[in-house]
């Protein structure tokens, strides 16, 4: 008998919700000349430089897989880098991973860590893959709030009453996706003791640490007695803006990056070599660019921030990232009322709050990697739709 009544996908595939983006954006595409403010990515094209070594590596016949951890001159460079920047020292033959996008990367070390029924913390709101990618591996998603009173700064305090037997792990991520929040060297450090009590990893997603704008970038990789319990993850996509290319990369003790590479090499075999060329040229010569782009990108926040405060979103200032996150809660309404309100009214898309966990609901994460000009329109859109809230 054919019986096709079965479903053939996975109960804990069936369970995962989709993401509150894709929902939102489905209706934003069906419109004409609204103004996306909802890209999580650069609106910088690549550094020419960086487009050029991509380009030369081909012209040169590079078409062949590399090392399954990477190639050998990437890692040697990745470790220069964490060094120098991030202060935590890495052998670059067995402690660095190279693989396509955090995305990959945070997969492989959620997938060598986790056994089924294990739980991971994480402060929220956060980047929407964090939930998902943990029940994927099995695992349990232990959220940690984060208050709208305290502008969503890490509280040490909510991660110890969050915290179960059982929980094996906390991601974190400074600068924060979607609230553009930093964590200072001294919450960190009272992570670290946390993480020493408590006997967990800590997997330290950097990738937007290049874009802090005010106090600095500090990484619990790089206090005394951590590097053994941290998964130091980083890549490409925002700071050189190189998306598309695919890469990014963990640092971690030998057992963990082995762990790593056995997802890493049965799934995806390596990271394309073009992009693992272009990364060596980023890091050897991309500071100047990046800083160009962070220039941007500041001016954009100080602007934008500006504006959504002037016209009744309260706003705090993101210290890095490229996301403001507006309240919507005087007006009255849920966070996809007022961004479904925002883009039929004023043409802007903008993504709901809560997309990026419950803490975020009554928010919006407006970002800022648009043109300038862009900015202004979507501000101007805005207010005047607003006003009419206010009649
Ligand atoms: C916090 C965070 N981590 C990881 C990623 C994924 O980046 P990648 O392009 O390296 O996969 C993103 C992308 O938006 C992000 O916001």
């Amino acid at each position: 008998m054919n019986d096709i009544s079965r479903s053939f996908v996975a109960s804990h595939v069936l369970g995962i919700p989709k993401s509150g983006i894709r929902e939102f954006f489905a209706i934003a595409a069906t419109m004409e000349d609204a103004i996306s403010l909802g890209i999580g990515e650069p609106d910088f094209v690549t550094p020419w430089h960086i487009r050029e070594a991509a380009i030369f590596a081909l012209e040169q016949g590079k078409t062949s897989y590399t090392d399954n951890l990477g190639l050998i001159r990437l890692r040697r460079e990745v470790a220069k880098y964490v060094e120098k920047n991030y202060g935590a020292s890495y052998d670059a033959p067995t402690e660095v991973l190279i693989g396509v996008g955090v995305s990959e990367i945070l997969d492989c070390a959620l997938r060598a860590i986790i056994n089924p029924g294990d739980k991971i913390m994480y402060h929220e709101p956060c980047f929407v893959s964090y939930s998902p990618s943990i029940r994927l591996c099995h695992g349990v998603p232990v959220g940690v709030p984060t208050r709208p009173e305290d502008n969503f700064e890490f509280n040490i305090d909510e991660v110890r009453r969050c915290w179960q037997p059982g929980c094996k792990a906390i991601i974190i991520n400074f600068p924060t996706n979607p609230t553009g929040g930093i964590a200072t060297r001294k919450q960190l450090e009272d992570l670290a003791e946390f993480a020493k009590e408590k006997n967990m990893l800590v997997i330290s997603d950097e990738i937007y640490s290049e874009l802090t704008y005010d106090g600095g970038h500090a990484s619990i990789a790089s206090i005394p007695g951590m590097k053994e319990r941290v998964v130091f993850l980083h890549g490409f996509s925002k700071a050189f803006a190189m998306t598309g290319f695919r890469i990014g990369y963990a640092c971690a003790p030998k057992p963990i990056i082995e762990g790593m590479m056995k997802t890493h090499q049965y799934a995806l075999m390596c990271a394309p070599i073009i992009s693992q060329e272009a990364a060596i040229e980023a890091l050897m010569n991309g500071r100047p660019d990046m800083e160009k782009m962070r220039e941007q990108y500041m001016r954009r926040r100080d602007y934008i921030v500006g504006r959504f405060n002037g016209m009744g979103l309260e706003c705090h200032l993101p210290k890095g990232t490229f996301y403001a996150f507006p309240s919507v809660k005087k007006f009255g309404m849920t966070s996809m009322d007022f961004a479904k309100f925002i883009l039929e009214k004023a043409k802007v898309a903008v993504v709901p709050g809560n997309a990026f966990g419950p803490s975020g609901e009554g928010f919006l994460r407006a970002s800022f990697s648009t043109s300038y000009e862009n900015l202004v329109e979507a501000a101007d859109r805005m207010e005047k739709a607003i006003e009419t809230l206010k009649a």
